[in-house]
């Protein structure tokens, strides 16, 4: 077939069915002669592609090929599949992200390697940085806006200096994976009992909140944490009797107190992922288990930017590299009490 001769995504043959998820195969001759049907699978790839390359990413190759067709089939089908995937759900992000209060959805592309996931991966960056909080400009009308150096926020401090221990931690975290059992999933919120508990009763007691617009009282965990594992099984006598981590970040000073509240704070961010996980793979609701990652719910966008604007409003107490130490610590010690044995 010569150039003149390619079909484009408009001229394409007639829909044979279009699916519920409005993809469609593009249909094949009423019959086919032995003879001719190498050339009309060359067609149907063609106009496949072609459709493809014109931005028809409903398009699909016949699944009834046999032998190295089919495989050929298969892979165009997935390849366009992913492709679909991706523009749907940059047009469904498109809408929400940035509206306030709104948080940055994960975009996933299960199965994907290679650049598809860099490709997603980039683009749940973009969304990230999309939402981080506009608190961050509330610091800049002031001196370090007029700065000849521009003075990275504390925010942008914390989350680039803590990144990779937030990736160890996450990477070793079983609660993503689809087959986590029950048991595994009440004894991750356990051990995130076992953390929270002595640490919010020191935060709870810590002087300086006298100092600072922040309800700590309104943003305890523990209380979650107890209703999940009520929910899981647990007697409230048997959570008295639960194992609680005695290495905890030092919380004598604002700035420590401020690093460690980073890192508490945040993790509601990831909780809205990790919540629409737990619903979709295992059924489990804020009611059933799952309050601790729902956290502040429709509320966790707010409830982020107003931390944002509190700590960078104490950066006026200084010692940045006090609060980014303690942050990390935050994270270290979490990690070696959930994963003693992976983390030294
Ligand atoms: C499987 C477990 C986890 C996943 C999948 C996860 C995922 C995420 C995601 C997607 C964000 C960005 C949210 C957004 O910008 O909209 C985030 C932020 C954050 N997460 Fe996690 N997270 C996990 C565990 C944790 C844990 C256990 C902690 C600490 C207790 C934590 C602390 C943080 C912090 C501090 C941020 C804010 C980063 C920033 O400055 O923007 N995460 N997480």
């Amino acid at each position: 077939m010569n150039a003149t001769t390619t079909p484009s995504a408009s001229e394409k043959s007639p829909l044979a069915a279009v699916r519920a998820d409005g993809t469609h195969t593009l249909p094949k001759p009423a019959s086919v002669p032995a003879e001719d049907a190498l050339e009309d699978r060359s067609r149907l790839i063609l106009a496949a592609m072609v459709a493809f390359r014109d931005g028809d990413f409903t398009v699909r190759l016949p699944r009834d090929w046999a032998g190295n067709d089919r495989l050929m089939a298969e892979a165009f089908n997935q390849a366009i599949s992913q492709q679909e995937r991706i523009a749907h759900e940059v047009a469904r992000f498109s809408g929400p992200v940035g509206q306030a209060g709104q948080l940055a959805p994960r975009m996933t592309l299960p199965g994907a390697s290679g650049g598809w996931t860099a490709t997603v991966d980039s683009l749940n960056t973009l969304l990230a940085d999309r939402v981080r909080p506009t608190t961050e400009v509330a610091s800049a009308g002031g001196a370090a806006a007029q700065s000849a150096t521009p003075k990275l926020s504390i925010l942008k401090r914390l989350r680039a200096e803590t990144s990779e221990r937030h990736a160890g931690l996450e990477q070793r975290m079983t609660v993503m994976d689809p087959h986590l059992s029950r048991a595994d999933y009440r004894a991750l919120i356990e051990g995130f009992f076992g953390y929270y508990a002595p640490l919010e009763a020191r935060l709870g007691a810590s002087p300086v909140w006298a100092e600072l617009s922040f309800d700590f009282a309104a943003r305890r965990k523990v209380p979650r944490l107890e209703k999940d594992l009520v929910a899981l099984g647990k007697t409230a006598e048997e959570l008295t009797r639960l194992p609680r981590c005695a290495e905890l970040p030092e919380l004598d000073t604002m700035p420590q107190v401020l690093g460690c509240l980073y890192v508490i704070e945040g993790a509601t961010l990831g909780g809205q992922v990790i919540t629409r996980h737990l619903l979709a793979t295992h059924g489990i609701t804020p009611e059933t288990g799952g309050a601790f990652f729902a956290g502040y719910g429709a509320e966790t966008g707010p409830h982020w930017q107003a931390f944002g604007a509190m700590i960078t409003a104490a950066e006026r107490f200084g010692a940045a590299d006090e609060i980014v130490a303690s942050a990390n610590r935050t994270f270290e010690t979490l990690d070696r009490w959930l994963f003693p044995r992976a983390v030294r």
